[in-house]
């Protein structure tokens, strides 16, 4: 619908604008619940495009956020066992979910090339652009 692309292309311009300006986030991407399915599909993004544009819920980080409904800070994603590669320039990553009305319905996905680069200063701005993104999702 027009409405969906007047709020994918707000959500691509959150990612464009993540991407720039903050040297560790090297790709930026939502991944929303799809429909009534128990599995993530892959939003607006920006980075090296990823076969993985549609997740199970448990699988991987992005999964595991799914079904968890807390933040998931990989300080090294090769330590990880439960962990879908998308690129093997990434080191780090870190999920955030998006709830609206209490309902997980999606998450900010954000990969790092930098080892360990995610702080509790990451967790608290992206919990903010997350409850932002949101009220987008209200509207
Ligand atoms: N690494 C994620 C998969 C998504 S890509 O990072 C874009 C995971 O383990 O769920």
């Amino acid at each position: 619908s027009q409405q969906n692309t007047a709020l994918n292309d707000k959500l691509l311009a959150i990612c464009q604008l993540l991407e720039t300006t903050i040297p560790h986030y090297n790709w930026v991407g939502f991944y929303f619940k799809n429909g009534d399915k128990n599995e993530l599909k892959l939003g607006p993004y920006v980075g090296e495009p990823t076969d993985h544009d549609i997740i199970p819920f448990g699988k991987g980080i992005c999964g595991q956020v799914a079904i968890s409904n807390k933040n998931f800070v990989v300080a090294d994603v090769a330590a990880q066992d439960n962990y879908i590669a998308c690129s093997i320039t990434v080191k780090a990553e870190i999920v955030i979910p998006i709830f609206v009305h209490g309902e997980n319905m999606g998450q900010i996905d954000i990969d790092s090339n930098t080892p360990d680069p995610f702080t509790e200063a990451d967790e608290r701005f992206l919990e903010f652009v997350c409850a932002k993104v949101s009220a987008l999702l209200e509207a």
